[in-house]
């Protein structure tokens, strides 16, 4: 049987990862209308994951016993300035996620729940994997600052990206 405080505790991370789920299709609808096709499918793509991410945790807790609960969502932002702005809002958001998935686990560990510990060690894995890329990404778009060739490529290698993802090559 999975510890009170634990599964509230990852119940609260599955509506993080719900609201990132969130978050990122907003900012990949304003991609879409904004001319940033390859942003939109890589931000799309995104979105899966996250909710992948929330359907984890939702069957780790059913499977430990315990029940998943789903919160309310906070307000969403939906006006965005740039790419610049959304990949700054994506990076801050990734270090956000991290640290709430260490402050989980250390939890675990204070709760000597060790099987959950094992079980997140997959999520402190990802974080480090999604804040390097959404870094990289974030520094190309800042190189090519206002230059719209630049910003065309930028476009087409994040729908490279997201091709590549698609066929699970990331
Ligand atoms: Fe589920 Fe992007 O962290």
């Amino acid at each position: 049987m999975i510890n009170k405080n634990v599964e509230t505790a990852l119940n609260e991370q599955a509506r993080k990862e719900e609201f990132s789920a969130r978050l990122y299709l907003a900012m990949a609808i304003w991609c879409e209308v904004n001319g940033y096709p390859g942003a939109a499918s890589f931000l799309y793509d995104h979105a899966d994951e996250e909710r992948m991410h929330q359907m984890k945790i939702i069957h780790y807790i059913n499977e430990r016993g315990g029940m998943a609960a789903l919160y309310e969502l906070a307000a969403l932002k939906t006006e965005f300035n740039s790419l610049e702005d959304i990949f700054t809002q994506v990076l801050a958001h990734e270090e956000f996620i991290t640290n709430s998935i260490n402050e989980l686990y250390g939890l675990t560990m204070a709760e000597k729940d060790y099987t959950t510990g094992n079980f997140l060690q997959w999520y402190i894995t990802e974080q480090v994997e999604e804040e390097s890329t959404m870094r990289t990404i974030l520094d190309k778009i800042k190189l090519v600052g206002k230059d719209k060739a630049g910003m065309f490529h930028v476009d087409k290698e994040l729908e490279a990206m997201a091709q590549s993802n698609a066929a699970g090559n990331v």
